[in-house]
């Protein structure tokens, strides 16, 4: 194996490590009291339970990798600048954390959270872990490489059109309203598709998509640790990740489309409609 493949499947099999202690950690703590702080709004939460997680992994990945680059939702997310910081080059890799993906789920103790270690090298997602510790789910990829679901192989699903589409999405709270872009994709988009899901968990919805469960996802206003991962997840089972724009999804994109390739086209046209309304 060519030296720079054998060193990202090590970073892969570790990044599979820390997630899954992470994920002990997170699950263990679910039924104790957990210290809830808002951060901009009253639906943007996060609990000491995230930052612990967030700690361990990031510990876990400077005592293996003290040369790379670290970017983790509580840490770098605080100060607001989150776009402004991803959109600067970042030479070498870099590891992109969310501790949990999911946090107002993991809240009410509704199972669809997940911790998330994208690795990213030159700015371009090489390798994804996304780990639900309640189910167990490990999801893995590496670019060339496929993509897992506890080692099985995953390949998106085969409908041919959006009537036969199952459909997640997600949004900003603070950004909707009956008016707002959200809103209006969700009603054209209720027309048109056999049916849509708001799970809570961008990066487990993104692996329901490589999997085959969810046709597609749409989502506006992802930061970098909610994708980051899973788009090399879906894009190694035979995915397809844009902007709203059809260009493939780049870390700073405010819009992100994932797809099983063949409803992209019909996905991006119905969701620009509304985009050009605006
Ligand atoms: C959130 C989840 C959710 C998405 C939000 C994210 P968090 O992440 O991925 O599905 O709709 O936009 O912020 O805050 O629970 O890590
Ligand atoms: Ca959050
Ligand atoms: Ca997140
Ligand atoms: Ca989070």
């Amino acid at each position: 194996m060519e030296a720079q493949a054998a060193y990202e499947l090590t970073m892969l099999k570790n990044a599979e490590r820390y997630a899954r202690e992470a994920g002990a950690l997170v699950a263990d703590r679910m039924n104790s009291p957990l210290r809830i702080q808002e951060k901009m709004n009253k639906s943007d939460l996060v609990t000491a339970v995230d930052v612990m997680s967030e700690s361990l992994i990031c510990r876990l990945i400077r005592d293996d990798y003290p040369e790379h680059w670290i970017y983790s939702e509580e840490t770098d997310g605080a100060e607001g600048d989150a776009w402004q910081r991803m959109l600067q080059p970042r030479e070498g890799y870099g590891w992109i954390v969310d501790p949990i993906d999911g946090t107002t789920n993991y809240i009410h103790a509704v199972g669809h959270f997940a911790i998330s270690i994208g690795i990213v090298k030159n700015g371009v997602p090489v390798c994804g872990v996304v780990h639900n510790p309640l189910t167990g789910d490990l999801y893995t990829a590496m670019r060339g490489g496929g993509a897992y679901r506890n080692g099985e192989k995953l390949a998106v699903g085969q409908e041919r059109g959006l009537g036969d589409a199952l459909l997640g999405t997600g949004f900003q709270a603070k950004d909707w309203h009956p008016g707002s872009c959200a809103a209006k994709q969700i009603g054209r988009m209720a027309g048109t598709a056999r049916d849509i899901r708001i799970f809570g968990s961008a990066s487990l919805d993104l692996c329901l998509v490589a999997a085959g469960r969810l046709t597609g996802f749409w989502h506006d206003g992802l930061y970098p640790w909610d994708a980051a991962a899973g788009i090399v997840i879906v894009l190694e089972a035979g995915g397809q990740v844009t902007n709203r724009d059809g260009r493939p999804y780049a870390l700073s994109d405010n819009t992100l489309i994932a797809s099983n390739a063949i409803v992209h086209a019909e996905l991006q046209a119905v969701l620009s409609t509304v985009a050009r309304d605006e």
